[in-house]
């Protein structure tokens, strides 16, 4: 099929930019890169993200760091390694994995990382940057998804965009991007959540249709309309025992089935994880490039 948008492949090209931009820097004699991360305790699919996280530090020439805490760590050591990071100079982004565990407060966790070291773009000064489209980092998945609509040419003046669900990291931020007086944007933008009434009726106006509610193969063919963008945020781990992990990931999209009817799709895997991926590099090249702050 040649309606696929790859974002395996536009992720490499990114990665490869990044790499580049990196010698670059090292020619000057400025440091490498170093994006820190914090992960608290063993989620499988947040382990498996941070360890990816690091490999892709690796392959584009980043120093990278793990700290990995208990699940039972408190709120208040969490927030000291936090500050650790705030205050180290040599280190240039840093995330922390979400989610935490119920006793910690995420909101104190976020509104405690120094605005600009957050390379996920969750700090409230980062979010308002975004809706003001003033310089700031703007978080990883919203800007891989735009950045594969653009690296693909696709027009969306004028479009109408529906996007289902509302997540603050997925969901929320990519409506204010498509709606934004910028290329990708300046699209008309519908955004569904779990009271949206005629959710059917407004996923078949969609000229492009983001996918981010986290529900296996939810959109079907009779959702959708001829020749519509559509892209899937979603990665549900569903039981495979053909799989030596046991599982492999599924998309929000009936991918076989809405497949034919689009003009462009993207698959899961392979499609807006790995550009995730990629802007969180992106980010924290920006950080030591002083193109956000
Ligand atoms: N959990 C799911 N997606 C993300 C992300 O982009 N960043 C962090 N920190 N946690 C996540």
């Amino acid at each position: 099929m040649n309606n696929i948008l790859d974002g395996k492949k536009t992720a490499a090209t990114i990665k490869d930019e990044i790499a580049r931009a990196v010698e670059e820097l090292q020619a000057v004699g400025s440091k490498k890169p170093h994006l820190a991360a914090i992960l608290v305790g063993n989620d499988g699919g947040s382990v498996t993200y941070v360890n990816a996280k690091m490999r892709d530090c690796a392959e584009v020439g980043f120093e990278s760091t793990l700290i990995h805490l208990e699940e039972s760590v408190s709120e208040d050591k969490l927030m000291e390694e936090i500050k650790k990071l705030n205050d180290n100079p040599d280190v240039d982004g840093f995330i922390v994995q979400l989610p935490l565990p119920k006793h910690i407060n995420e909101k104190r966790v976020i509104m405690a990382i120094r605005p600009d070291k957050d390379v996920d773009g969750f700090h409230p000064q980062n979010v308002g940057n975004m809706m003001l489209n003033f310089p700031g980092f703007l978080p990883a998945t919203p800007y891989g998804i735009v950045q594969l609509i653009k690296r693909h040419g696709i027009e969306t003046s004028g479009k109408h965009c529906v996007v289902v669900g509302r997540s603050h990291i997925v969901g929320s931020p990519v409506s204010v991007l498509m709606a934004r007086n910028a290329y990708p944007g300046n699209c008309t933008v519908t955004l569904c959540h779990s009271r949206t009434k005629n959710l059917k009726e407004l996923c078949q106006q969609a000229d492009i249709l983001i996918c981010a509610l986290g529900k296996p193969e939810f959109i079907q063919a009779d959702m959708v309309k001829e020749g519509s963008v559509i892209i899937d945020v979603g990665t549900t781990r569903v039981p495979d025992s053909s799989r030596k992990s046991g599982f492999r990931l599924k998309g929000d999209v009936d991918f076989e089935a809405v497949a034919p009817k689009a003009s462009f799709i993207t698959p899961v895997p392979g499609g807006v994880g790995p550009m995730t991926r990629a802007m969180l590099l992106k980010n924290t090249l920006e950080a030591v490039q002083g193109k956000a702050y």
